[in-house]
């Protein structure tokens, strides 16, 4: 009893002092030092990154990839001018989605088999996030999982390169990396300025081939983030003005990539948008929208990018009493018209959603089951409680109407399937 009621008094203690700590770690992300890597961009990037890391004389680098990436070849052009610099690497294809640790320890045991001094990642989000935890895990001898939360390890990894294949993450400018306990079925946060790659290429070209559920997806990952960092509580001028061209530029782009995978012009765009969105959030955070994302992630392994583009309108929509001056904003930015800041932001909400919709988005996760709500709920509030700067906080009730909002049932747009991965792993249009 005496034991319970200690441990209801230590929950209760450290739910007050949780503003507290949130307001001081937002005034010290304001400040903190983010290195920003030099960025290559255009068609062909990824081959010119390729000779620029042939100038840093490595040793052995570890080529961290996946087996879609294989495939198609993608990597080729890079893996060509490292060749003919004579630049010596070892290729680890193992990733897959979501970064799941058990993958991370076998890429840090090739790493150190190898005596590799240097990380080339070449994919999406999941592979950047495992070449970032390999690294680090590498450098303080450490098993991933003990990374996960801030500056975890005593060292910094070696040097990281990144080429993203989606557009996306923005995980070639982040702070963050996002790993999975399969067991479990949770993610986690790894985050240290030190995880940011050195150098990335943009490059539209490797983006060519994205089937578009992929496409539509992450880009709205990209523009969660951009908006998610927009109306929380750690925005500064700097994460205001990329978040704004993050928004305006995905808005037109993304239904051009969508429609026509090819479009080298909409490609390289929206790699731009994910990347300034990248530095958007990187410093002023993401919301609820993450929050019961990395839930659905977790539990029912639905695409990151699908969970936050579908739960995307109706946080939106209850964070409105509080955000609507700055999704108002928004609004202006992308040349919607309304009477007022309530009737703009509602708007803005509004063509989102239809923006979702017109690129094959749907209205719920077909995995999601009823008696899952709860848990879901709890573990989102604690997760956005405890790190993100959001303008209207959940209650577990409220997260549970969120989430029960995109359940499936008779009328709620369950039927037709996402083509490829999004179906595979759970979700439906
Ligand atoms: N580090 C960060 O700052 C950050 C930010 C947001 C999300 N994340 C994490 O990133 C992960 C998601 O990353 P993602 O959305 O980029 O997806 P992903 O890396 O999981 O890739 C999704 C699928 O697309 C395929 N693919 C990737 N590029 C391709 C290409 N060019 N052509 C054809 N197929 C391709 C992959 O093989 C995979 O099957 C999640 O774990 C998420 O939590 C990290
Ligand atoms: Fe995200």
């Amino acid at each position: 009893m005496a034991r319970e009621l200690i441990g209801d008094m230590a929950r209760s203690i450290a739910a007050a002092s949780l503003p507290v700590l949130k307001r001081a770690a937002g005034v010290v992300t304001r400040r903190l030092p983010i290195p920003q890597p030099l960025l290559l961009v255009g068609a062909g990037s990824a081959a010119r990154l390729g000779e620029a890391i042939a100038g840093f004389a490595h040793r052995r680098l570890l080529l961290v990839t996946d087996a879609s990436i294989v495939r198609l070849g993608l990597a080729e052009p890079l893996v060509d001018a490292l060749r003919a610099a004579r630049v010596g690497h070892v290729v680890f294809d193992a990733v897959l989605p979501d970064a799941p640790i058990p993958v991370i320890e076998d890429g840090v045991a090739l790493f150190r088999a190898e005596n590799c001094d240097g990380i080339v990642a070449f994919g999406g989000g999941s592979v950047i996030d495992t070449a970032k935890v390999i690294g680090l895990a590498a450098a303080n001898r450490k098993p991933a999982r003990e990374l996960a939360g801030y500056f975890r390890g005593l060292r910094g990894p070696g040097p990281i390169y990144a080429v993203p294949t989606t557009a996306g993450t923005g995980s070639e400018v982040t702070v963050a990396a996002v790993i999975s306990d399969p067991d479990g079925a949770k993610k986690y946060t790894v985050a240290d300025t030190r995880i940011v790659p050195e150098m990335a290429a943009l490059d539209p070209l490797v983006m060519a081939a994205l089937p578009p559920d992929i496409t539509a997806a992450t880009g709205m990952d990209a523009l969660t983030h951009a908006v998610e960092a927009y109306i929380g509580g750690w925005a500064t001028s700097y994460t205001d003005r990329v978040a704004r061209a993050a928004v305006a530029t995905i808005w037109q782009q993304l239904p051009r990539a969508w429609r026509d995978g090819s479009d080298l012009e909409a490609r390289e765009k929206m790699a731009l948008a994910s990347t300034w969105a990248g530095l958007a959030f990187t410093r002023a955070n993401v919301g609820n929208v993450h929050a019961l994302a990395h839930q659905l992630g977790g539990r029912y392994h639905v695409p990151h990018g699908l969970a936050n583009a579908i739960l995307l309108p109706g946080v939106l929509r209850f964070s409105l009493p509080q955000a609507a001056p700055r999704l108002a904003q928004l609004a202006r930015h992308v040349g919607l018209e309304g009477a007022d800041d309530r009737a703009l932001a509602a708007r803005f909400v509004d063509a989102l959603a239809e923006l979702a919709e017109g690129i094959g988005i749907g209205r719920t996760v077909a995995a999601l089951r009823e008696k899952d709500i709860a848990s879901l709920a709890l573990a989102a509030c604690d997760e956005a409680d405890r790190n993100y700067p959001v303008p209207r906080q959940m209650t577990p009730a409220d997260a549970a109407a969120l989430l029960r909002e995109v359940l499936p049932g008779p009328g709620r747009g369950a039927g037709a399937r996402i083509p490829g991965a999004g179906a595979k792993r759970g979700a439906e249009r």
